[in-house]
């Protein structure tokens, strides 16, 4: 199977978690983009969507989902979602899309968060892939100088603009031993709105498309009779 159809059965697996009447979180990226097209088949079951994205809300309407204000929702259920890497702690780098803040704060909302990823995703360390840093465009340079002092090399992600009128630097060659430490001293950087880390509230569940198969791992025993 190519990397594309591994995305396709993990995100397919994400659909058995998802409770009837729910409010359903869905994240940003090629592996969500098939959770879409899966959850489509249980559209008439859900009670909506809310999305972490433009780009996911106004596929989400395209389809003929209801689509609610983050603000309008007090409980979310779940929330599905992608990852760039992914750990055994379930620790995840996010926002190769650019939509990391938009995804932090839905994850923060939703009571579980599932991680669907094909197998290259996984590591033992984080850090490989440069970790994606939403940035107050004024406070650029600043943070920039701030990521090479913690040892980073940040790389000005061109063109981007994020769905909040901000920047991104992608730090490279950052060997992530501590990823819930880092991910807060990232974020206490004056003009940093959040960093690509999900370490501090990891994924709950991680559905990894492979060769053999989804592999399912939930570290959390209690989450594991959800099933
Ligand atoms: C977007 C994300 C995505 O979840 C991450 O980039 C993985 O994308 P894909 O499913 O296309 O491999 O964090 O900001």
């Amino acid at each position: 199977m190519n990397h594309n159809q591994l995305k396709k059965i993990a995100a397919e697996a994400a659909l058995k978690y998802i409770p009837e009447n729910s409010v359903v979180g869905v994240g940003t990226g090629s592996t969500v983009n098939y959770f879409i097209d899966a959850l489509l088949t249980i559209k008439h079951k859900i009670a909506g969507t809310v999305a972490s994205s433009k780009v996911t809300a106004v596929k989400l309407k395209e389809l003929g989902f209801t689509v609610i204000d983050p603000n309008s929702v007090d409980e979310l259920s779940i929330y599905v979602d992608g990852a760039d890497e992914v750990n055994n702690s379930l620790q995840m780098i996010k926002g190769g899309g650019a939509a990391l803040t938009g995804e932090k704060i839905i994850a923060a909302i939703a009571k579980k968060f599932i991680c669907i990823a094909d197998i290259s995703k996984k590591v033992q360390i984080l850090g490989k892939f440069p970790l994606p840093v939403e940035v107050i465009p004024i406070a650029r340079s600043y943070v920039a100088r701030t990521m090479v002092k913690l040892g980073g090399f940040p790389v000005y992600r061109e063109g981007v603009v994020t769905d909040y009128g901000n920047t991104i630097l992608d730090i490279w060659n950052l060997e992530i031993l501590e990823p819930a430490k880092l991910e807060q001293t990232i974020n206490n950087i004056p003009g940093v709105v959040t960093n690509g880390l999900f370490a501090v509230k990891p994924a709950d569940i991680l559905l990894l498309g492979t060769e053999d198969g989804v592999v399912t791992t939930i570290p959390n025993p209690a989450l594991a009779l959800l099933v």
